[in-house]
């Protein structure tokens, strides 16, 4: 069996794992992203390939990265939230590690990862959101990734839902991941916290005092243990998503809409918010028939798994 190499290449994690054809992962390793600074990245990368191929026979490698990536999947042409601007991603990286790499968008990886192994196994359409430092989406459509003309479709981060709204890391104002990331959740709670509100000083509690440290793992362990004020901001942020993917359900109509990164580890909590929103926003709403919304089943390895694959075809 041939094991490829998967990346998923975020702003604020690179994580790396040796896959086999079945979409198992046999070794997975974790680093900070050096978001700020391409080259440091692709050394990160490289390393974490290296280090796995110490120990594996990796045949190929497969890098899913936050940005917008062309048609050959080969140079990623930008990035909202990594200082990629115009870079030769596969070519760097085949210097470096010598094998063939092939390059795609992370929420694109996780959408082919989660359709070949995960919870779009059973429908030829499905859309992933992936809620996480930004809003990343993928779309199958008759069981093949859609991509658009020049490499870039999907990116449903970047929809405006707000006139004039919150500058975005892409240069407009009002992007729908200003709203509706791990990021906009982890905003709105410090600013709270930072505002001396009473409504956050569970989160303020369970940070240490520190501010800064109200994370999104933190804002959702305080939402398991019944924090009223962290429950309410999942519920702020999924009322987001589900009116986004209700948006979107217009245009695609996708049998399955998934969703992942790392703030889906909220399960329920965020889950059952979206999917209220959703259904009081769907045009068409009781005249046609129900799509399900479902929980990545890859979990924060989707992009990794189907990055690994992708790098196989
Ligand atoms: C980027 C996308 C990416 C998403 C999730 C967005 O800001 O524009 O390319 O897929 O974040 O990482
Ligand atoms: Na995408
Ligand atoms: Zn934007």
């Amino acid at each position: 069996m041939t094991l490829a190499c998967g990346v998923d290449v975020g702003g604020t994690k690179i994580a790396g794992g040796v896959v086999d054809e079945d979409g198992t992962v046999l070794e997975e390793l974790r680093v900070e992203s050096p978001a700020t600074d391409s080259e440091a990245i692709e050394e990160a990368i490289a390393g974490l390939v290296a280090e796995l191929g110490s120990r594996h026979e990796i045949a190929t490698v497969g890098v899913g990265a936050a940005g917008y990536i062309d048609k050959a999947r080969a140079v990623v042409m930008f990035a909202p939230n990594i200082a990629w601007r115009n870079v030769d991603l596969k070519s760097e990286l085949e210097a470096r590690v010598k094998l063939p790499v092939v390059v795609e968008n992370d929420a694109n990886a996780a959408a082919w990862g989660e359709f070949t192994y995960g919870a779009g196994h059973d429908v030829d359409d499905l859309l992933l959101v992936t809620v996480g430092t930004g809003v990343g989406g993928g779309v199958v459509l008759d069981g093949a990734l859609y991509r658009g003309a020049f490499g870039v479709g999907a990116e449903i981060g970047h929809m405006r839902v707000v006139p004039d709204g919150i500058l975005c890391g892409c240069g407009n104002h009002g992007c729908f991941e200003q709203y509706a990331s791990g990021s906009a959740l982890v905003r709105e709670a410090r600013s709270a916290a930072r505002g001396g509100s009473l409504l956050a000083r569970g989160l303020l509690d369970r940070a240490g005092g520190d501010v800064d440290r109200i994370s999104g793992p933190l804002i959702t362990e305080a939402a398991r243990g019944g924090d009223a004020f962290a429950v309410e901001q999942l519920a702020h942020l999924g009322k987001w998503l589900g009116e986004g993917i209700a948006s979107l359900t217009a245009i695609l109509d996708p049998a399955v809409v998934v969703i992942g990164g790392g703030v889906s580890e909220a399960e329920d909590l965020l889950l059952d918010p979206i999917r209220a929103s959703f259904s009081a926003q769907l045009t068409g709403r009781g005249h046609r028939p129900a799509l399900e919304i479902r929980k990545a089943r890859l979990g924060n390895r989707a992009g990794m798994i189907g990055a690994a694959d992708l790098s196989r075809r």
